[in-house]
């Protein structure tokens, strides 16, 4: 069987494609979806795609995936990245390798977007990159399973 790369979505990424296309593109979250599996294809990795626009939900798949052994989590975690302290506990309770993704520089955008609670327990942080990103976080997480380092 192949590892599984569990990719997470928090709210109002649903919406993609429709919202605000002059920051978030025109890419659907399907179309994010498709990005995923085919870079999961490329390097081994089985994916389960995931979206909610509840906060404990994206607690409960970061369990989820610690206790399913996946190889890896690609975290947007959308707006609850700039407040959610339960995303946070729940990163440092897994020993699954976070990378925290953004489409959007949210560095480059209101002060408030550069608090980011997911950073201070990920892996990695990707942003800016637009869906691409979300590939080259699955490729750094095959690059990290190739280093044999979980964490
Ligand atoms: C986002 C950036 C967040 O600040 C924002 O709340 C989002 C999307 C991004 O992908 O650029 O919903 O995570």
């Amino acid at each position: 069987m192949k590892p599984t790369v569990y990719v997470i979505n928090g709210p109002n990424l649903n919406l993609l494609g429709t919202r605000e296309p002059d920051k978030y593109g025109r890419a659907t979250l399907a179309d994010v979806e498709t990005l995923c599996r085919e870079a999961g294809d490329r390097h081994g990795f089985a994916i389960a795609f995931l979206q909610s626009n509840h906060e404990g939900e994206l607690v409960s798949w970061i369990q989820e995936a610690g206790r399913a052994g996946a190889a890896g989590i690609v975290l947007n975690a959308a707006a609850y990245t700039h407040t959610s302290v339960a995303i946070l506990d729940a990163i440092a309770a897994t020993a699954v390798p976070v990378i925290e993704v953004h489409l959007t520089n949210i560095h480059a955008r209101e002060p408030f977007r550069r608090t980011s609670y997911v950073s201070q327990v990920a892996k990695g942080v990707i942003c800016g990159l637009g869906p691409q990103g979300y590939g080259l976080a699955i490729a750094g997480l095959a690059g990290l399973a190739g280093q044999g380092s979980r964490t």
